[in-house]
Parts: C-alpha cells; sequence; structure tokens
C-alpha cells in the first residue's frame, strides 16, 4: 500500500500540483520543509533586530512608522510561518527552544551589524530585495502551505524593498555626508546579500533533493546571479557603485559578470562566529524569557474559558 501512496506522492509532484498536510509524503520531504520553513521563520524573527534598534532613533516621524511598520511585518512573515511548520507536526515552541540553543540556523544576513541609517535603507533595498528574488519562487514551492504563506509574505518584501530604496534615494538627493553614508553602508551589505543566497551550487547538500522535490525552483547560484542583475541598473540609478571590481555586463551570456562571494565567511557566519550572533541570540533568548509570563497567561485564560466556546 506504501508503494501507491508514494507512487501518488511521486505523480503529485511530476503534475506541478500541491502536496497538503493531511497527504501522505516521504519523511524526508516533511522533514526538510520544516528544516527550511523553522530557519525561514527564525530568519524572519531574528531579522527585527537590525533595523529595530533604529525604531527609537529614525531621523523623523514618517521614517519611524515606514520602520514601525516594516519590522511588524518580519514578525507576522515570521508567525505565519511557523504556523506553516505546525501543518507538518512541528510544535512551534520546541522549534523556538532549537533556535535559542543554536541547534537551528537563521539567515546569515542578520549577522551584521547597522551602524548607520543608511543601513536601514540598503537593507531594505538588498535583503528584503534578495528575499524576493528568493521568495517568489517559493510561491510555487510543491508544499501548499508554505507556498501560499508566501504569496503574502512577496507583497509585503516588495513594500519593504521600496521603502529602503526611496530612503537612500532622499539621502543620495542630501549632503556630501549623507551620500558618503550611503555608499559606505553599500559597501558594508553588498557581499553579504551575495552570501544569503547560500553556498555555490556544488556545495549545496539540500539543492538536488530539494528541486526534485519543486521545494526549490532555481539554484542558489541562479537566484543570486538574478539578484545581480536587478540590482546594478538600481545602483547606476541611485548614483552609488556596487564593491566589485569583476562586475560587469556580459553580452554573450545577456547577464552580468560578477567577483566570487567569501563562501568561508558565508560558513563562518552560519557556524556562530558573524559580528552580531552572540547578541542576536542572547537578545532573542531574553525576549522570550520576558515574554514567558504573557504565554502562560494566555495559556490560563484560555484553559479556564475552554468551556465558553458552546454559550
Ligand atoms: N544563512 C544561514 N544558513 C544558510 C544560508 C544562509 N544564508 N544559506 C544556506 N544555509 C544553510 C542551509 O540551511 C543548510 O544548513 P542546514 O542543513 O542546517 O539547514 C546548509 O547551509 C546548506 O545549504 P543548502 O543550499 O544545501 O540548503 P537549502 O537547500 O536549504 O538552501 C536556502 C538554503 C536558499 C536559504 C533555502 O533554505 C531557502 O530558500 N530558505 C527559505 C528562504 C530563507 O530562509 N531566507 C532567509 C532570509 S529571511 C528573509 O529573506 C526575510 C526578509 O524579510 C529579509
Amino acid at each position: 500500500h506504501e508503494e501507491e501512496l508514494s507512487a501518488h506522492f511521486d505523480a503529485t509532484i511530476a503534475r506541478d500540483q500541491r502536496v497538503e498536510p493531511r497527504d501522505w509524503m516521504p519523511e524526508a520531504y516533511r522533514r526538510t520543509l520544516v528544516r527550511q520553513i523553522a530557519q525561514h521563520a527564525h530568519s524572519e524573527i531574528i531579522g527585527m533586530q537590525p533595523e529595530g534598534d533604529w525604531i527609537t532613533k529614525a531621523p523623523s516621524l514618517r521614517r519611524k512608522s515606514i520602520l514601525f511598520a516594516k519590522v511588524q511585518d518580519e514578525a507576522g512573515h515570521g508567525l505565519y510561518l511557523y504556523s506553516a511548520a505546525e501543518t507538518l507536526g512541528a510544535d512551534r515552541a520546541e522549534l523556538t527552544e532549537m533556535l535559542i540553543e543554536g541547534r537551528q540556523k537563521y539567515s546569515s544576513i542578520f549577522n551584521y551589524p547597522t551602524p548607520t541609517f543608511a543601513d536601514v535603507g540598503v537593507i531594505g533595498w538588498f535583503v528584503d530585495g534578495a528575499a524576493i528574488c528568493n521568495q517568489v519562487p517559493l510561491c510555487r514551492c510543491s508544499y501548499g502551505p508554505y507556498a501560499r504563506a508566501m504569496i503574502r509574505v512577496c507583497k509585503e518584501e516588495s513594500f519593504h524593498q521600496r521603502q529602503g530604496y526611496e530612503l537612500l534615494m532622499t539621502m543620495m538627493r542630501g549632503t556630501e555626508a549623507q551620500r558618503r553614508m550611503v555608499q559606505e553602508a553599500v559597501d558594508r551589505w553588498w557581499w553579504p546579500s551575495l552570501m544569503m543566497f547560500g553556498p555555490p551550487d556544488g556545495d549545496s547538500p539540500h539543492s538536488a533533493k530539494s528541486m526534485a522535490w519543486r521545494i526549490k525552483r532555481h539554484s542558489n547560484d541562479e537566484l543570486r546571479q538574478r539578484f545581480v542583475d536587478m540590482t546594478v541598473p538600481q545602483a547606476e540609478h541611485l548614483g552609488v557603485t556596487l564593491p566589485d571590481p569583476e562586475l560587469r555586463w556580459n553580452e554573450e551570456r545577456g547577464r552580468h559578470d560578477f567577483g566570487t562571494p567569501d563562501f568561508e565567511e558565508l560558513k563562518q557566519v552560519i557556524s556562530g562566529n558573524g559580528p552580531c550572533n552572540a547578541e542576536r541570540v542572547a537578545r532573542r533568548r531574553s525576549a522570550h524569557e520576558n515574554g514567558a509570563w504573557v504565554r502562560e497567561a494566555a495559556a490560563a485564560h484560555a484553559a479556564r474559558h475552554a468551556g465558553d466556546r458552546g454559550k
């Protein structure tokens, strides 16, 4: 009987159709989805910190309210994704424990500091731009709940990317000091943003399986290339230079050639040795501990009113 179920699963994937929570699925398919969705959710929640630091220091009420809305969106994306992971039997509290104990990852990109307000703009432009390159294909992922979560997330990401670029446009029309601040933030974030797409295809243990199961639709290198091709004209329009001497248009390829990111740095940052890893995880741990009373109160309230539903 298992062969029939497995053949049905394979046919669903082959026909580019959706696998839903109640469908039979190979244990390895379920496990890799929990792995990826949980880490995606952790990335959204940790990702609130680098920009969150600027909410109380934003230069105007307008910038503060935009930033507030964006950081709030990231929290919502995290909750959306934890819910998608729960449809696969994962337990949200357990996932949070694994994050806090360093047993599950979050995106490398959030382990870098944000020393100036221009960093907030560049995160919107580069990091949310990279997120769009990575998340739009995930709207066609074979696992239904994950794909559907991505549709709303992608709409909000394009607002995130737009507000970051508009912030930088405003600064580039400002003083020489503001223009320099933007260029320095671009120099800081360009290579870590290319690393965010993951290791090169030849060094990506999950890609083959993930693509066969139509979870990953394009390889890490393909999405990295798309991000470069999308960003170069935006940098020209903004009037900043991208810090890669090998970056140039290649007519026959119809794409940009560019230098090789430092994948050794990516390995280091992923294994916890980035500039801000310890601080980011410590902040997450203390937020979780400080929030314990809210969880207990909510659970007590739910228990006391469990019977009310019928009244
Ligand atoms: N940071 C941290 N870990 C990374 C990484 C990165 N930038 N890139 C790869 N890794 C990890 C993988 O998780 C895997 O480790 P694991 O086995 O412990 O999970 C290992 O390195 C090997 O990488 P693979 O390429 O073989 O792994 P995947 O096939 O899972 O590809 C991925 C990696 C492209 C990140 C894929 O998991 C993915 O598309 N995830 C969903 C998108 C996501 O998580 N984006 C993170 C940014 S969050 C975001 O964009 C929000 C926005 O608001 C900024």
